[in-house]
């Protein structure tokens, strides 16, 4: 593999300044899949400056113009579907089938947005002069820096900029480091939509060339999901900005209440895909389960029954269910977790941290592997394993007594908010979780994963401020104006107001 992939900026691909590089590699198996060039501040400034030079002129297409660029990107996610969905799942070593789920997601995105177009986009409102027309109306916010992880390496670019770029706002966008295969390959439809020079900018790299995109002064609106140990620096940086607007989503240390009238298939099915699809790498995977004493023996045995079981292996076959985690690096933590977690004193009950021999398949020895790690706690212990993020298949039982809403107590004991389940046949216990629990995604009699484009997607406390998907998109990168229109040929106020001029001869 000789050449290096580069930069795309204000319409052109470039090297950049640095003379750094570096690799992206299969998780499940160490592959290299591509040598990318290293982004500095300088190839930063340079996209910021070719966005903002781009922008009266995208902001003066109309909407529906814009959107056919748009339009141009769903067709090609949607004919390579196969071929992404494989580069997805080797570059961030998900199972084939959540691969494929992350270009589909992507082309919602993209079909939600350029359909949004031909809906209306603003209000009419009513003003208390009759001869007043009002209206709020949409304005482009302009610069829109884009930073987005590693684990929907294709859904969630197009969470950020699918929205943005059709509301008239350019895009300075900076994939993640562990997958810019992925993000190089969205350029290149960018590319091939005709999408015109500077509205799209893509520069790979990592945190400095992220942190340059979110120190950039011209940079109107920041988009982030990722970590919350980044997001909140983000914010705290955008707050010393007046007039620098930011939307951030972040992690989670979500929670699936079981209770007294779980349907029990529905509980052991529902947990084990919120704690282990992605490996626990979603920010929406579950590391926490509040279990009614009633029903915590059966549940615990048919949990860990299959969490012993459940098949971790290469994320291109069919039957995995686990692939790797993302890299070394990650693996270093979920086992520092899961070590933290014994030595602070829980009852681990699985412990499949590191894999035997005979369960990694062959030629993927360099591969990421973890496997389960499943533990029971007192859930009032001042544990840091069940109140820190893990990111990975690390998972706590917490059994509970009582009625319902001390589960939910239990499940609102977090600093986070993102996503959470309760399991139950009683509408009454799933209606008080509804209308009690403190995140922002909340499902009932289903996993905790697997949100769709048309809903928000966000947290609360320390998860977030709900933005970066659809429709809210829409309120981080655009200004809602007002203007009003007078068809008299009088100067009437609003509030009783005088509009009289009185001079000193009145
Ligand atoms: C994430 O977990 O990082 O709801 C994003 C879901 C997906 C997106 C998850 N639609 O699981």
């Amino acid at each position: 593999m000789s050449e290096t992939h580069e930069h795309y900026i204000d319409g052109e691909w470039v090297p950049g300044e640095g003379a750094e590089t570096f690799e992206s590699y299969n998780p499940a198996n160490g592959e290299a899949l591509g040598t990318f060039h290293r982004a500095t501040e300088a190839d930063v400034e340079r996209a910021v400056a070719a966005a903002e030079a781009a922008f009266d002129e995208w902001r003066d297409l109309s909407y529906i113009d814009r959107a056919e660029y748009l339009w141009e990107v769903y067709y090609e996610l949607r004919e390579r579907h196969e071929e992404l969905g494989t580069v997805v799942t080797k570059e961030c070593g998900k199972e084939i089938s959540e691969g494929k789920a992350d270009v589909a997601e992507a082309w919602h995105m993209v079909e939600w947005a350029a359909g949004d177009a031909r809906h209306p986009q603003g209000d009419v409102v009513p003003s208390e002069v009759a001869a007043k027309d009002a209206y709020m109306r949409r304005s482009p916010r302009g610069v829109t820096g884009c930073i987005t992880p590693w684990n929907f390496p294709v859904a969630i670019p197009f969470w950020h900029m699918a929205v943005t770029l059709v509301h008239g706002n350019t895009v300075v966008w900076k994939p993640a480091e562990q997958t810019p295969l992925c993000g190089q390959i969205i350029a290149e439809m960018m590319v091939d939509a005709g999408i015109p020079d500077g509205v799209f900018n893509m520069v790979q790299g990592f945190g400095d060339a992220g942190a340059a995109i979110v120190d950039d002064e011209r940079v109107d609106s920041v988009l982030f999901t990722g970590s919350a140990e980044v997001g909140h620096e983000i914010q705290l940086k955008v707050a010393e900005e007046p007039g620098k607007q930011v939307a951030c989503e972040m992690g989670g240390k979500n929670n699936v209440i079981v209770t007294e009238n779980a349907d029990m298939e529905m509980a052991v099915h529902s947990a084990v895909m919120s704690s282990f699809k992605t490996t626990g790498q979603r920010c929406v995977s579950s590391e926490r389960l509040v279990v009614h004493t009633d029903v915590y023996d059966e549940f615990k045995e048919r949990f860990v029954e299959v969490a012993e079981n459940v098949a971790v292996g290469d994320p291109l076959e069919e039957g995995t269910f686990m692939g790797p985690l993302i890299e070394a690096q990650h693996v270093e933590k979920v086992t520092s977790y899961n070590e933290l977690a014994r030595t602070e004193g829980v009852n681990v009950l699985v412990d499949r941290t590191e894999l035997d021999d005979d369960e990694i398949p062959e030629g993927h020895e360099d591969g990421h592997w973890v496997g389960p790690f499943v533990y029971e706690a007192d859930p009032d212990a001042d544990l840091r394993c069940i109140q820190e993020e893990v990111f990975g298949p690390h998972v706590a039982l917490l059994e509970y007594e009582g009625d319902v809403d001390r589960a939910i107590e239990i499940h609102n004991d977090t600093n986070y908010g993102l996503a959470g389940a309760i399991i139950s046949e009683d509408y009454r216990q799933i209606h008080r979780f509804r209308d009690h629990a403190e995140i922002g995604l909340k499902y009932a009699n289903l996993p905790c994963i697997g949100a769709e484009v048309q809903l928000p997607f966000g947290g609360v406390k320390k998860s977030g401020n709900g933005y970066p998907s659809a429709r809210e998109v829409v309120e981080a990168v655009t200004e809602r104006t007002a203007f009003t229109l007078n068809n008299s040929k009088e100067i009437e106020m609003a509030q009783g107001l005088s509009a009289d001029i009185k001079t000193r001869e009145d």
